[in-house]
């Protein structure tokens, strides 16, 4: 059995959020489900603010699913215009916070002007190096694992991480190391499948909208609270995964 010890630069912690429960927080308040989706945004605020004091250093929030275009046309329109609305909107915030904004998933299929208008707040954002935040829209997970291994038809020496990086599009993307779920639903709908092999999950009742730093924090004291083993039988950490090839 060989190993190569692979020492990752980046130590801090690539956390995943399903914002999950939108629409039922609005119904128990007899609101239209777009205005879920309106405090969701003010729930994603809190939460990219509150990310780098907590030792997070990616953050990849899961805004819209290839699956969410089944849904009305009517809440489809309205998700793309939020989506239009927080891009024109945050980026200003986001320069001034160091975060580099990257959006995940397919572009082609969305409503006119929008694909510009991510590149402009990608670009805008480049430099910020104190939370990389990634909006996940169109996005499905084994979408990108297909695509990825459409284009790994003509790399020679297939490795694990090669492969990863054809999936993010990323080089040398860490991955997930906590999956946080609200609104009490248990599966991953297709959210970075490949990406989260490893990754801890933690499920919470907490509708999105009601979602803050307080609720990150716990989420990340419980991650904390893990051994995770990799395999193994002691408790490893994930800069320290050994390449094994067995
Ligand atoms: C998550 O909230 C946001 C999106 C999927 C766009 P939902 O809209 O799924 O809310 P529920 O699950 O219907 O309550
Ligand atoms: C997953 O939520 C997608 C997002 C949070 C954007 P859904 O509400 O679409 O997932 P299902 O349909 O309940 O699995
Ligand atoms: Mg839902």
């Amino acid at each position: 059995m060989q190993s190569n010890l692979s020492s990752k630069p980046q130590s801090k912690l690539h956390v995943g959020i399903i914002m999950d429960g939108n629409g039922r927080w609005a119904t128990r308040r007899q609101l239209s489900r777009l205005r879920g989706h309106e405090a969701g945004v003010e729930a994603i605020r809190r939460v990219v603010e509150a990310a780098p004091d907590q030792g997070v250093g990616t953050l990849t929030l899961y805004a819209f699913s290839s699956d969410n275009w089944r849904r009305p046309k009517a809440e489809v329109t309205a998700l793309m215009a939020l989506l239009r609305f927080y891009l024109a909107s945050e980026v200003e915030s986001l320069v001034r916070n160091g975060v580099r904004l990257t959006v995940i998933g397919r572009r082609d299929r969305l409503p006119n002007g929008i694909a510009d208008a991510i590149g402009r707040a990608e670009a805008a954002t480049a430099k910020g190096d104190v939370l990389h935040l990634r909006i996940a829209v169109d996005y499905s997970a084994r979408d990108a694992i297909l695509k990825a291994a459409a284009n790994a038809a003509s790399e020679g020496d297939l490795t694990r991480e090669k492969f990863s990086d054809l999936i993010t599009g990323e080089p040398g993307l860490r991955d997930v190391d906590l999956v946080i779920r609200t609104s009490g639903e248990k599966r991953l709908s297709d959210f970075l499948l490949w990406e989260s092999a490893y990754a801890e999950l933690h499920f919470t009742d907490r509708m999105w909208p009601d979602f803050g730093g307080e609720d990150l924090a716990e989420a990340l004291a419980s991650f904390h609270g893990r051994e995770r083993r990799f395999g193994g039988l002691q408790p490893v950490s994930p800069e320290l995964t050994p390449e094994v090839a067995l």
